[in-house]
């Protein structure tokens, strides 16, 4: 099946199954942030193996899913479970998903994840909104697209007016909500102290292994995007810690309620 088959199946699919409601706004979760998929009403869920636009998954036994209903009044599309380029080696997993969603009339993607913080300021369980990304990995997940539009303008790639509307909605809950620039490393391993000096050096205020494929996706097929981390640790070097990926589990569980209040402010805030 080619790339672009799958993506109608996989729309078909989705609006069969959900039928009468038409999400405009997509939540993407990463680590930590599963909880938001609780609030979400009427859920209907249709995992990705159901989907041949999607990316087959089976880390721990998680197939990922799709939950179709409404957070509020803001109807949704909620994807649990991404594919990392630390997986493969390839940027391009959510090829088929990203693009899906855009078939599916969705106009703003939401992407969460865990990061780590470079910024003192900045501590593990706080929050930040994206405001722009330094592409490390230097990999692409439009390689091999043909055509003029790969060459995509990323001068505004987090949607200025949408950063102001998520900012709006922290204050008005009363929620943190700092600022800072991400910078995706392909991992899977942590980076080391003399990196992060580098990404501080860069400008970067936080490090993760995701979002930034995503991003880029997103921006080609025409999707407005906003983006959040969880500060789940202090990045390597900056205190006495060793890092895993249980202590990052860990911190995002506890920081969860506040940031599905968060994306539950936002979501009720963006008129799309
Ligand atoms: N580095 C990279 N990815 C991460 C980190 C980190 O320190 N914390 C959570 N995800």
């Amino acid at each position: 099946m080619t790339l672009d088959d799958a993506i109608t199946q996989s729309t078909a699919t989705l609006k069969a199954r959900a039928a009468g409601l038409s999400p405009q706004v997509a939540v993407l979760l990463g680590s930590g942030w599963g909880p938001v998929a609780d609030k979400v009403q009427g859920a209907i869920d249709v995992p990705y193996k159901d989907l041949p636009a999607f990316p087959a998954l089976g880390v721990g036994g998680h197939t990922g899913q799709v939950r179709l209903g409404r957070i509020g009044n803001q109807a949704v599309a909620v994807l649990a479970g991404r594919k990392h380029a630390y997986e493969t080696g390839e940027a391009d997993g959510m090829k088929g998903a990203i693009r899906t969603l855009a078939a599916l009339g969705v106009k703003v993607l939401l992407q969460t994840n865990a990061a780590g913080s470079l910024d003192v300021g900045m501590r593990p369980g706080e929050l930040m909104l994206i405001t722009d990304h330094i592409n490390t990995v230097q990999r692409s997940p439009l390689f091999n697209e043909p055509g003029d539009k790969r060459f995509i303008d990323m001068s505004a790639a987090y949607d200025p007016a949408l950063r102001e509307t998520a900012l709006d909605a922290a204050a008005t809950v009363g929620i943190t909500l700092h600022e800072g620039v991400y910078a995706w490393c392909m991992g899977p391993q942590f980076e080391t102290p003399a990196e992060i000096r580098m990404l501080r050096a860069f400008g970067a205020q936080a490090v993760g292994m995701s979002t930034v494929p995503e991003t880029i996706l997103a921006r080609h097929a025409g999707l407005r995007v906003l983006a959040l981390s969880m500060l789940t640790n202090m990045a390597a070097g900056m205190e006495a810690q060793t890092l895993s990926h249980a202590h990052t589990l860990a911190t995002a569980q506890s920081g969860s309620a506040r940031a599905v209040e968060l994306v539950e402010a936002m979501l009720a805030a963006i008129h799309v």
